[in-house]
């Protein structure tokens, strides 16, 4: 049937629809009865001033629209379901420079550069650091008993990866922390930012990343065999495609943002997975499996859904779509999805093979950062069950964050044991 039996006036980019129950049980029934289905929302909602957007829950179906660029564009819409809500006409256009909202070829040159920066050989030159980083942060929390796992490990190690991976001085950390945090803290209104704070933040992590790259271009020797140096690979290096300052300040805005509030998500629910699946941390403590990052983003999928526009009249699971139509990619609906995983709703850290959609549904866009991320996420719980194997859980449920966009946990508190 299309008419599944929805409530009336479901959104699914309703942030407050998502505080109780995440995967959405919502998503069950769509899969089930409607894959593909329109979801009617009253004009001007979420910035747009369309009537609705599709909502495209089956894992096969999400892979289609992310390997199809040709007839779902990033371009002709910002890519973030209900971003555009908190910003203005010019603050979107903006966006259209960040390379998630690029579509071939300029998204392709861009991201031929950029990939670079993110060999396995680039990733693995940050390894040392990042390991004495996640120790450290790890045995500081220790060492203070009990408190918020989020604010004391799962927001600083992604922060740290990035300044790692772009070289910033650890004197200017700080500050570049602070830019970063507030812009990506809108939608919770805890958070007390401004849209005018968040947008000033980017502009000056913008402007302090096209110093750093007019820099590096003037004096490349001065960086040459620092670890990992990412800035000179994308701006300086010789003979090739080059970022330009503007480029590169933009695409420091994208790590900022795409890096940051989404590992520090997976690290938080997966430790609060692990807590509320002992024998799953059992199980890690004696093998330390290498399938358990990919389980952690799976059951966490910290980015719930990203968005295309369709550019093309088309067709998916049997809907016509047409051109101009907003189509939304539920990755939180793809990774359940009982065609492709034998029992979803069980976290198992051994689940192999695990291809889950959470970095993404494998198009040109797919996620830049994963081998990074995944390399965090190991890192950080290696530096757990070495130093703190008891943590166990403090006090009440994790506190969500409230978003229909990142699957967020604010606070989560626990004792170091
Ligand atoms: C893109 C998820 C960590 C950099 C994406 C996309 C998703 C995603 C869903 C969009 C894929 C698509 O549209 O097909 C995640 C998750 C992470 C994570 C769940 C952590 C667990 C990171 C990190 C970095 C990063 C650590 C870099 C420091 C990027 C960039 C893009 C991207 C640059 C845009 C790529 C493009 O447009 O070509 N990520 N990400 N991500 N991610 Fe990640």
């Amino acid at each position: 049937s299309s008419c599944p039996a929805l409530p009336d006036g479901f959104d699914f980019t309703d942030p407050d629809v998502y505080q109780e129950r995440v995967p959405l049980p919502e998503f069950t029934l769509l899969r089930e009865t409607a894959p593909v289905w329109w979801n009617r929302q009253p004009r001007g909602v979420a910035g747009f001033d369309d009537e609705g957007y599709w909502v495209v829950t089956r894992h096969a179906d999400v892979k289609e629209v992310s390997t199809r660029p040709e007839l779902y564009s990033s371009n002709l819409n910002t890519a973030v379901i209900r971003f555009a809500e908190h910003m203005s006409r010019d603050q979107i256009d903006v966006q259209k420079l960040i390379m998630l909202n690029m579509d071939p070829p300029e998204h392709t040159r861009v991201r031929q550069i950029v990939q670079r920066g993110f060999t396995p050989r680039a990733i693995r030159e940050l390894e040392t650091a990042l390991r004495d980083r996640a120790a450290r942060i790890v045995r500081e929390a220790r060492d203070s008993g009990s408190g918020d796992f989020v604010t004391d490990i799962a927001v600083e190690l992604p922060l740290q990866a990035i300044a790692e991976l772009i070289g910033i001085p650890q004197q200017d950390r700080a500050r570049i922390f602070d830019w970063s945090n507030k812009m990506v803290a809108y939608d919770d209104p805890e958070y007390a930012i401004t849209e005018e704070v968040g947008t000033q933040s980017a502009a000056e992590l913008v402007s302090y990343a096209m110093t750093m790259a007019e820099a590096r271009k003037e004096c490349p020797a001065q960086y040459a065999g620092s670890a990992a140096d990412i800035v000179s690979r994308l701006v300086a290096a010789e003979g090739e495609g080059n970022l330009n300052a503007d480029e590169f300040g933009f695409f420091v805005i994208l790590l900022a943002v795409a890096g940051n509030e989404t590992t520090r998500n997976a690290i938080s629910h997966g430790m609060h997975a692990f807590l509320t699946h002992p024998e799953q941390w059992e199980l890690y403590l004696r093998e330390r499996p290498a399938t358990t990052a990919e389980e952690i983003v799976r059951w966490a999928t910290p980015v719930v859904s990203f968005q295309r526009t369709a550019a093309q009249d088309t067709e998916l699971g049997g809907q016509k779509i047409s051109a101009g139509e907003r189509v939304g990619l539920f990755y939180s609906s793809a990774n359940n999805d009982p065609e492709v995983f034998e029992n979803p709703h069980v976290f198992d850290i051994t689940r192999d093979p695990n291809p889950h959609l959470g970095f993404g549904g494998g198009g040109p866009h797919f996620c830049l950062g994963k081998s990074l991320a995944t390399l965090e996420i190991n890192l950080v719980f290696d530096a757990i069950a070495d130093l703190t194997p008891g943590i166990s859980l403090a006090g009440p449920a994790p506190r969500r964050l409230r978003s229909a966009w990142i699957n967020g946990i604010k606070e989560l508190r626990v004792d170091y044991g």
